[in-house]
């Protein structure tokens, strides 16, 4: 066992982690609130956080760490590797980003409706938006992902 495939490994154990965890709560928890499950949803986004946030910090850590292990540069450069990896790195931005406002904006924005009785509705249905647009992007940084190692 060498460092290289272990830190493969924690890379995506943490896609899994952070994707997984995504999948879960779109796709199971959030229907549930829209029908009427709203305070569980938010206690369960809010606990979730923690969990998707280490997971995307080993994801990046772990990403670096790979970049480094792709070999000579001209090699790099020659395979297209580099041009899928500056897009991969674009998209994976943009899905921290998005990530990022759904669990700092959107779910503190829910926990406030909640306590002040308002409709939880608006706030659901942005953090919905958000999750798809997260996982959409996801599908894409695999594919890509992918196509590195094997460039
Ligand atoms: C800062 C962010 C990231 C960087 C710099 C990064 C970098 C890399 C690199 C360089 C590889 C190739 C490793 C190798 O061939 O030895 C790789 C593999 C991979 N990455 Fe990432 N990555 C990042 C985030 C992500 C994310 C967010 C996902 C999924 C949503 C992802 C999914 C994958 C997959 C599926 C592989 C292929 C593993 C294999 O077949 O060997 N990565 N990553």
């Amino acid at each position: 066992m060498t460092v290289p495939i272990v830190v493969l490994w924690l890379h995506l154990l943490g896609v899994v982690i952070w994707m997984g965890g995504l999948m879960y709560q779109a796709h199971v928890l959030l229907p549930a609130a829209r029908r009427g499950g709203a305070g569980t949803f938010a206690e369960a986004a809010r606990r979730g956080r923690p969990v998707a946030w280490t997971a995307i910090a080993l994801v990046a850590a772990t990403g670096l760490y790979n970049v480094t292990r792709l070999g000579p540069l001209e090699r790099v450069m020659e395979s297209g590797a580099a041009l899928i990896l500056a897009a991969k790195f674009m998209l994976v931005l943009a899905a921290v980003a998005v990530a990022g406002q759904r669990d700092f904006a959107q779910v503190p924005r829910l926990t406030r409706a909640l306590a002040a009785g308002d409709d939880p509705r608006p706030a659901l249905s942005a953090i919905g938006w958000l999750d798809r647009i997260v996982l959409l992007l996801a599908l894409v940084v695999l594919y890509l992902g992918l196509a590195i190692s094997r460039a």
